[in-house]
């Protein structure tokens, strides 16, 4: 269980939407290569099947694209989507691994006309390599300052015509030349419940797994609207289905499975459940800062509110004020508690319970 804002553990998390050290194996496997495989988020991916349309038609390269949204939704696997219908090449970095400005200008002169360059957490770079990045995206042209001092001179070199793919879980951090050098900008949302049925239908297929649809619902109920969670999930009540069920994911099994794994209906894990219990019990519903929140139930300030406050947002469970989180009166009854009739009055007029259709 995680403890201390430890990341390995919060890793080990059943439902954490961060990809698992050892996972990316897996994720690869089931990865969708094209448009025909990506289920769902409609009309990011109308949006970009029309500009890649046009751009192959005028033989241009693709608009540089921004994709941001939480951990899991399928950043990445759209990148290598975009790259696949380009038919281009795709070459893959991160933020933090481009240290030097030299290592940017080495990357951009190897790709090739019209190639993907993808750069996972993109609001990670560092200022110096962001001021090659501009001209760069700009009029695919590097500038270069050769020698010191006085007498250091910049000169220009032609870069191949190239797509920028940027993907980011925290867009707010992006500087603001950065964001406004991408040509498309589109957001990726939680996933809905029917889609989710289709990506666990989709992954059992590939896994060899027997599932029922009935079970491929009650994995996707508790996945959080997220496909990275869904397919975890169906991999664990495998495990489950395979030790003490009939071997077949029926709904029998995945609600059983997922009960031994102490993830409850809407997806909350024993962290999450503490959390909420924790607000309920020692602060009275709160108003509760996020650092005697976080010291309350031992986590780093950073980690709660990186790793369990999302999904209990989107929910409703916690609310934000100016003067700390607030505990929701659905939190309360989600817990089997009786709300405080203050926040019965207060939540009348809002949705109780998460939708599943996305949403900040
Ligand atoms: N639209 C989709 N259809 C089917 N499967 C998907 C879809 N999106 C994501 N997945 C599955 O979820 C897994 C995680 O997706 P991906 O790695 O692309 O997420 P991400 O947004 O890049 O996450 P991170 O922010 O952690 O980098 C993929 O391996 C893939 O199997
Ligand atoms: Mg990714």
């Amino acid at each position: 269980m995680s403890r201390k804002g430890d990341l390995k553990a919060e890793d080990d998390r059943l439902v954490s939407a961060r990809a698992a050290a050892d996972e990316g194996n897996v994720e690869t496997g089931l990865r969708p290569r094209s448009f025909a495989d990506y289920i769902g988020q409609g009309e990011v991916v109308e949006r970009l099947k029309i500009f890649i349309r046009a751009a192959l038609e005028r033989k241009e390269p693709l608009d540089h694209v921004l994709l941001y949204g939480p951990p899991g939704l399928g950043k990445t696997t759209l990148a290598y989507v975009i790259a696949n219908e380009m038919k281009v090449g795709l070459r893959v970095t991160s933020g933090p691994a481009v240290e030097r400005p030299g290592d940017l200008a080495a990357i951009l002169t190897n790709l090739s006309d019209f190639d993907v360059l993808f750069i996972d957490e993109v609001h990670r770079l560092s200022r110096a390599v962001e001021e090659i990045l501009y001209p760069a995206m700009e009029e695919f042209a590097l500038d270069i300052i050769i020698g010191r001092g006085p007498s250091a001179r910049s000169i220009r070199l032609d870069l191949p015509r190239f797509t920028l793919i940027g993907a980011t879980t925290r867009a707010g951090q992006l500087t603001s030349p950065m964001r406004d050098r991408f040509g498309v900008v589109c957001r990726l949302g939680f996933y809905e419940e029917r889609d989710l049925v289709r990506i666990v239908t989709r992954s059992a297929a590939i896994l060899g797994i027997e599932l029922d649809p009935e079970g491929a619902l009650e994995i996707a109920r508790r996945s959080r609207g997220t496909p990275r969670v869904a397919n975890r999930l169906l991999r664990r009540v495998r495990d489950y289905a395979q030790v003490k069920g009939p071997g077949r994911i029926t709904a029998e099994a995945a609600r059983e499975g997922l009960r031994l794994l102490e993830i409850d209906e809407l997806g909350l894990d024993p962290v999450d459940r503490r959390l909420i219990a924790t607000m309920a019990d020692k602060f009275g519903g709160g108003p509760v800062g996020l650092d005697t929140l976080s010291a309350a139930v031992s986590e780093e300030a950073q980690t709660v509110e990186d790793v369990y406050e999302p999904f209990l947002l989107q929910l409703g469970f916690i609310k934000r004020t100016p003067r700390g989180r607030v505990l929701t009166a659905a939190a309360y009854r989600h817990l089997g508690r009786r709300p405080p009739a203050r926040l019965v009055r207060e939540d009348a007029a809002q949705p109780a319970l998460w939708d599943g259709t996305g949403g900040e």
